[in-house]
């Protein structure tokens, strides 16, 4: 395994990824911010510099990080913030794990403002390697032209009535407008980096044929269009179609859905798009393909579903041994009549100096002490021993809402309209789809099941940023005894 090293350092600056000017928060001065490679079983070590006036941490989002609870970056969970003008070394190795992650900071509304970016994982054990020779990553995002701090006070304030705000435009890899040159096959690696709306990826009268959603490889799908919701990922690939009028591009489209804005935003145009060249077409030239509804190229199949992701490494959901049951809401309960995300009846609030798992070590060394008291607005479940949990999340609100657990794959084994009802509603153990980000339908649920043999605490939480910010976020603390801790300094 070889050591994979990165040195980087966020900065504020000015930069205008759609051509209109304003502040972002930037990596080595890119956005977005650079790849990450290696392969499984690789050190991963970036040294992180922190060139802003506020406190930063950068998570890796799909790692397990099984023994380096500590890296996992989330601040007020595992790390205080890296304080201006400091820095943190991230040193970790990646599991046997491989596919599609992206990487971002996990400190405030940071990542909103530019910190991310793709974080691929190779292997040789990958089943669909040969079928494509060429690798491309697919970036997108909603855009806003106010910093997300702005946002976040207008959002939590009794001004927005619980409103969200909303994007001014959609990127794809930064920009809103994007080329790529196909040859031949080509394997397309879509994440979706935004922070509140999710998409519908096409490409015009071409087929996508899904094999891994985050990082868990699939059996082949061909689909028209893939709906991927924040902090998801899949893997497409795609044969550019010479016989379709050889020489000619085809529209990308990355179509934001606006169902879930509750103002609107005249300005803004939802469809973004990308050229697909392939090869013969001349540089300046615009394509002239029409999107799947126009179009009369035969469709005959539709946008993802869940029920159409199957495994290709076949897996039996593991019996439950226990069962956590979860209620996410908003709800103005506070004295200040400020609309707040809840899990049951907690609403997240960070203790950045304080991380929960700081306050849960014993020593020095290791071990956690499970029988801490956390504070009122952290919900933690400990989970002492290994064993299956059933985690069943009703979601009360109108939204849907993209969950996600650090350091696990977690099985889905039902999701549906209305409450999770035990003994009636239809569970999927055969071979369910596995992933590490699951939608949570508008007043609807899902279970989804895990192993608890990562020790450490692990955030889970609603990816929307808008929603972390507000408090839908809780954590699971996971065989307490086997936590490592290191204490670590600030290096200068
Ligand atoms: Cu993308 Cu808490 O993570």
């Amino acid at each position: 395994p070889a050591t994979r090293y990165y040195e980087w350092t966020i900065s504020q600056q000015v930069t205008a990824p759609d051509g209109f000017e304003r502040p972002m928060l930037l990596v080595n001065g890119k956005f977005p911010g650079p790849l990450v490679e290696a392969n499984a079983g690789d050190r991963i070590v970036v040294k992180v510099t922190n060139d802003m006036v506020n406190g930063t941490a950068i998570h890796w989002h799909g790692m397990f990080q099984n023994g380096t609870n500590w890296m996992d970056g989330t601040t007020g969970v595992t790390q205080c913030p890296i304080p201006p003008g400091q820095s943190f070394t991230y040193n970790f190795t990646v599991a046997n794990q491989w596919g599609t992650y992206w990487w971002h900071a996990h400190a405030a509304s940071q990542y909103v403002d530019g910190i991310v970016g793709p974080l691929i994982i190779h292997s040789p054990d990958e089943p669909h390697l040969d079928k494509y020779d060429q690798d491309l990553i697919m970036m997108v995002s909603d855009h806003y032209h106010t910093d997300s701090a702005s946002l976040v006070a207008w959002y939590l304030s009794t001004a927005s009535e619980g409103v969200e705000p909303v994007p001014d435009n959609g990127l794809i890899n930064g920009r809103n407008s994007f080329d790529c040159s196909l040859a031949t096959e080509a394997l397309i690696r879509i994440i979706n980096t935004g922070s509140f709306a999710d998409f519908k990826v096409s490409v015009d009268e071409h087929e996508l044929e899904v094999i891994e959603a985050d990082g868990v490889d699939m059996v082949p799908v061909k689909v028209e269009r893939v709906p991927i919701h924040v902090a998801q990922r899949y893997s497409v690939l795609l044969v550019a179609d010479q016989s379709k009028g050889g020489g000619e591009g085809f529209w990308i489209r990355a179509e934001m859905n606006t169902n879930c804005f509750n103002v609107e935003n005249p300005a803004l145009d939802p469809s973004v798009k990308a050229i697909l060249r392939t090869s013969g077409m001349a540089p300046q030239e615009i394509p002239t393909s029409k999107d799947w509804e126009e179009s009369a190229w035969s469709p005959h199949c539709d946008d993802l579903k869940t029920e159409m992701l199957k495994p290709f490494f076949a897996r039996v959901a593991p019996q439950a041994d226990i069962q956590v049951v979860l209620e996410m809401s908003f709800q103005t309960i506070t004295r200040d009549r400020v609309n707040m995300g809840y899990v049951n009846k907690t609403s997240w609030r960070p203790q950045l100096n304080n991380p929960t798992l700081l306050q849960a070590v014993e020593g020095d060394g290791g071990g956690v002490n499970s029988a801490i008291v956390f504070d009122e607005s952290q919900l933690v479940v400990t989970l002492e021993t290994i064993q299956t949990v059933e985690l069943v999340v009703n979601n009360l609100d109108e939204g849907a809402h993209p969950f996600h657990l650090h350091g696990h794959i977690f099985f889905v084994v039902a999701t549906g309209d209305g409450s999770y009802m035990p003994g009636r509603s239809e569970l999927r153990t055969e071979n369910p789809l596995r992933r590490d980000t699951v939608t949570i339908p508008p007043y609807g649920y899902v279970v989804l099941r895990f192993v608890s043999d990562n020790p450490g605490l692990w955030a889970f939480h609603c990816h929307i940023d808008w929603h972390m910010a507000a408090g839908l976020m809780m954590q699971f603390l996971t065989l307490p005894s086997q936590v490592k801790v290191r204490k670590y300094r600030w290096d200068f």
